[in-house]
């Protein structure tokens, strides 16, 4: 029910499949349930539980019999991944072993797997490709690494299972009804939503983190994607395991690096709100510049993202506008 989760939701459910939603609500609402059928006039199955919790799990698994799953359940939060390893070990790994043994039990062997562009860690090379060096610099990106190679190790044992790793880059804006959006708990620690948050006024300015990058105009590069282009990849993929055995492993992005002072200007543009900054030191474990080569994705799904920066400021906007406290202000309108 989270950010990506409510996303390829929609999609899921448009595109006709059943979908049960699996989740402990750490970092999500349940108000998306309802926004989820305002949209799509379905409602999906939700489970309240945690993806460690075996027992549980189990009967999710004989109630609703699922073909597949996409595993979108971890702790995501790089900052917060340094100061508590252990956490993140025991939810994102211990969490993903859970849910492959149950599947395993009952011979569930399609899995598309919610990866990031943080398992390449510092990548001298731009763009980034499927074949660079996989060296993520923190806790959080090592859990994504280590789940990489145990489902590697898993088809490798078994030609029954299909896996696809889907490396993230950057996620931002919203559907375009504005109804469901990005809604983190407390301080946004990544960029698109502590902008939306200053332009609606929940903060008072937005920190760039380091103005003396080497980069066009100093600061940080990043390959923002829009959230439906980001599901939109997750159908593609899921396609591709209905025919395919094996392991797919492509990156989702744009091709696009857009810095974070052109980020600030396109939203200060589709808002039509000033977003004050100031320009602070470098966040440790920050890399320069982080931007995808998509075309493995485009080759092997016939995916290609097609928003831009405006479009995912636009969405991010009508989001935060319509939504200032995100689901806990959950008043229908
Ligand atoms: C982007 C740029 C910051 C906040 C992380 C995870 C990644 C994914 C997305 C989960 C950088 C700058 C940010 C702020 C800033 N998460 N920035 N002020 O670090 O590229 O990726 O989030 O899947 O896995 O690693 O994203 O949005 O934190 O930072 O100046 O308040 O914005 O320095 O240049 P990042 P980000």
């Amino acid at each position: 029910m989270g950010y990506i989760g409510s996303h390829v939701s929609i999609l899921l459910l448009e595109a006709g499949h059943d979908v049960a939603i699996l989740d402990n609500l750490s970092n999500s609402s349940v108000v998306v349930l309802d926004r989820i059928k305002q949209i799509t006039t379905r409602l999906p199955e939700f489970y309240n539980m945690d993806v460690r919790d075996t027992s549980n799990l189990e009967l999710a698994f004989i109630k609703f019999h699922p073909d597949a799953v996409i595993h979108f359940a971890g702790l995501k939060a790089v900052g917060e991944s340094v100061i508590d390893p252990l956490r993140y070990y025991e939810w994102n790994v211990m969490g993903s072993v859970v849910l492959l043994q149950v599947m395993n039990k009952y011979q569930v062997k399609k899995l598309v797997f919610s990866s990031s562009a943080c398992v390449y860690g510092d990548v001298a090379e731009m763009p980034i490709t499927e074949i660079s060096c996989i060296a993520p610099t923190n806790p959080y990106g090592q859990t994504k690494a280590m789940i990489e190679q145990i489902l590697a190790d898993l088809v490798s044992s078994d030609q029954g299972w299909s896996v696809a790793r889907l490396r993230y880059f950057n996620p931002a804006g919203a559907h375009i009804s504005g109804l469901i959006g990005e809604d983190p708990n407390g301080i946004p620690n990544n960029l698109p939503p502590y902008i939306s948050q200053v332009a609606v006024g929940k903060l008072d300015v937005l920190k760039i983190f380091g103005g003396d990058y080497p980069t066009p105009d100093g600061t940080g590069v990043r390959d923002y994607i829009h959230v439906m282009d980001l599901a939109r990849g997750h159908l593609s993929a899921l396609n591709y395991l209905s025919n395919e055995s094996g392991l797919l492993t492509v990156n989702l992005g744009t091709g696009h690096g857009y810095s974070v002072l052109e980020m600030v200007k396109a939203f200060e543009i589709a808002s039509g709100k000033k977003v004050p900054y100031r320009i602070a030191e470098r966040r440790s474990g920050d890399v320069a510049i982080s931007f995808a080569d998509p075309s493995r994705a485009e080759q092997l799904l016939g995916w290609k993202a097609s928003l831009g920066l405006n479009e995912m400021c636009r969405d991010q906007w009508h989001w935060q506008s319509k939504n200032p406290n995100g689901y806990r202000s959950s008043c229908a309108y």
